[in-house]
């Protein structure tokens, strides 16, 4: 591979089944050798995260940065900042990662910051999105994967998924048939991205 390796981090919060999925397809598909991309670090604002054993398992070094150390939503995304930009990202991936973004930080990755939401936007930006789509009587509901602007859930749309609400659903029984295509669509979007980057 002559050009230089494309660099994904990936930042998350909590459970990181979306990372899990994007390493995973990542190393199946060899986006190593096919792509020049790898998967270089996973990042969590929680030390807890339950992610972080699942991304040590695929073989991904881990680092935590704990949001309650910084006096600041501004200071901590400073230090986001640096934590990333020493991985030299292409891309930045958002898989379950929430916080809610400076705009100086959008910015300084603009183009390259993608993340995966759990509704068909521009509906039900912000949380819960599951149980509000189910109290609209939307009857499909779904997930997208975006560019990140400092819009809260804006940016171009890269790719959407759709599922159907059934009579019988709960927020947790939608968000479980919501996450299975989750993990299909988001790392196909990246690859598609990384290809034009
Ligand atoms: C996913 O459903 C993702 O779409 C959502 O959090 C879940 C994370 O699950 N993201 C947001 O709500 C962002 N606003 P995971 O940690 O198992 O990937």
């Amino acid at each position: 591979m002559t050009e230089k390796m494309k660099n994904i981090v990936i930042l998350i919060s909590g459970a990181g089944s979306n990372m899990a999925a994007l390493i995973k397809t990542a190393q199946e598909d060899n986006w190593d050798g096919l792509l020049g991309a790898r998967v270089v670090a996973v990042i969590s604002n929680k030390p807890g995260a339950e992610g972080m054993a699942l991304a040590q398992a695929l073989g991904v070094p881990t680092q935590v940065l704990d949001h309650k150390g910084f006096a600041s939503r501004a200071a901590f995304d400073a230090a986001l900042q640096t934590l990333i930009d020493a991985h030299q990202p292409a891309l930045v991936v958002l898989a379950g990662f929430m916080r809610i973004l400076t705009p100086d930080f959008v910015a300084h990755y603009a183009g390259r910051l993608v993340n995966i939401h759990p509704s068909l936007l521009p509906a039900f930006t912000g949380l819960n999105t599951h149980r509000r789509a189910i109290e609209a009587g939307c009857t499909v509901a779904g997930a997208t994967v975006h560019k990140v602007t400092a819009a809260l859930d804006h940016g171009d749309i890269l790719a959407q998924a759709v599922v159907p609400v059934l009579p019988c659903d709960s927020a947790e029984t939608l968000a479980a048939r919501v996450l299975v295509q989750e993990h299909l669509i988001y790392p196909q979007a990246i690859k598609a991205l990384l290809q034009v980057l």
